[in-house]
C-alpha cells in the first residue's frame, strides 16, 4: 500500500486501522450509511473489459468520508467507466465496489444505488426545459411520483423551505420561476447539481463539470463544491487543472485503467510517469 501525503490544509479525522489511501475528513457519514471506519467509497481490483478491450485493469481507489477527489488522468483512461461501475450501470467483471462499510455496490441495482445516496452527474445537463427552475427542484424531490402527480401534491413547508436553501446554494434565486430552458449552459449545470442535492447524496460523482462553463460560472463552481465538501463526499473528473487545483484534497491519476498515481496535485504534477503520458513537458 502507497503512503500518500496529506496535504496541509486539512486535519484528516480518521484514516487510523484503515491502511488506505482515503482521507477521512467527515465527522460522520450520513444516516443510515455505515462508514465507521471513515472511507465512503472503497473499489478494490475492479476489472471491466468491453468485448476484450480493457477498460478497467485491477483498479483500486478509496475515498474518504466528506473527501473532496479529483480524478484526472488522458481520454480513455477509464474515468466515466469507474463511475458507470460505482452506479451500478456496468458490472465488473471482478472485483469489489463498497459503499460505505455494508453495501455492495456490485450487487445493487441503479435505482437502489441512487437511492443508497449516491448521486451523479453527468457531462450534459438534463434538466426538464419547459419547467420551471423552481418546479425542477421540486420534482427531483419527489422521484416516488409521475411527474405529472408530483406537480400537483402540494408541498409542505418544510419541502419548501428545502427547494429555497438549494436555490441559494446554486444561486439561481432571482430564476426560480423561469422556464429552465432559458437558463444558461452554467445555470443549467446548477440547476442539475441542484436536483441531484435535492436528494441529499452523501456522494457525489461529477463528471467534467465545468467544461463549457465562462470563467466565473467555473470559479462559482470551485466555490460550490468546496462548501458541499465535509458534509459530502465528492469525486469529480476534470481536466481544468486551474480547477483542480482550486477544489482539491486529493488527486488521483488514471492511466489505462488504473491508478497512476494519488496524492495532493504537486505531487502527482512533479510524478515523471503522470508528466509523461498526462501533463505532457
Ligand atoms: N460501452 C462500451 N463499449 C466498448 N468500449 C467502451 C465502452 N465504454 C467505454 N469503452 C472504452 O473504454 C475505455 C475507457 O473509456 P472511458 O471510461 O469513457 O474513459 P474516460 O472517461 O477516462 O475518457 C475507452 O477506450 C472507451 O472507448
Ligand atoms: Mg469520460
Amino acid at each position: 500500500m502507497k503512503v500518500v501525503p496529506t496535504p496541509e490544509v486539512i486535519d484528516p479525522i480518521d484514516t487510523r486501522g484503515s491502511g488506505r489511501d482515503a482521507i477521512g475528513l467527515g465527522r460522520a457519514a450520513g444516516e443510515g450509511l455505515d462508514a465507521r471506519h471513515g472511507t465512503i467509497l472503497s473499489l478494490e481490483d475492479i476489472n471491466v473489459s468491453f468485448d476484450g478491450f480493457k477498460a478497467l485493469t485491477d483498479l483500486s481507489l478509496y475515498i474518504g468520508v466528506g473527501e473532496l477527489r479529483c480524478v484526472i488522468g488522458p481520454n480513455g483512461a477509464g474515468k466515466t467507466t469507474m463511475m458507470d461501475v460505482i452506479t451500478g450501470k456496468t458490472r465488473p467483471d471482478s472485483g469489489s465496489a463498497w459503499f460505505g462499510d455494508t453495501l455492495d455496490l456490485t450487487r445493487m441495482s441503479e435505482v437502489e444505488i441512487a437511492q443508497s445516496g449516491i448521486g451523479r452527474k453527468f457531462q450534459k445537463p438534463t434538466v426538464f426545459e419547459a419547467l420551471s427552475v423552481f418546479e425542477n427542484l421540486e420534482l427531483a424531490q419527489k422521484t416516488d411520483k409521475s411527474v405529472w402527480a408530483s406537480l400537483k401534491a402540494k408541498l409542505n413547508g418544510e419541502q419548501r423551505e428545502r427547494i429555497d436553501e438549494v436555490l441559494a446554494t446554486i444561486r439561481l434565486e432571482a430564476s426560480r420561476n423561469r422556464p429552465a430552458g432559458l437558463l444558461s449552459h452554467g445555470q443549467k449545470q446548477f440547476l442539475e447539481i441542484g436536483m441531484l442535492l435535492m436528494q441529499d447524496p452523501q456522494l457525489l460523482l461529477l463528471d467534467e463539470p465545468v467544461a463549457g462553463m465562462t470563467d466565473a460560472e467555473t470559479e462559482f463552481t470551485a466555490e460550490l463544491f468546496k462548501s458541499l465538501a465535509r458534509k459530502h463526499s465528492l469525486m469529480v473528473v476534470e481536466h481544468d487543472m486551474g480547477f483542480v487545483g482550486t477544489i482539491a484534497d486529493h488527486v488521483t491519476v488514471l492511466h489505462q485503467g488504473q491508478v497512476l498515481a494519488e496524492g495532493s496535485l504537486e505531487t502527482v504534477q512533479n510524478d515523471e510517469r503522470v508528466i509523461e503520458v498526462y501533463l505532457g513537458r
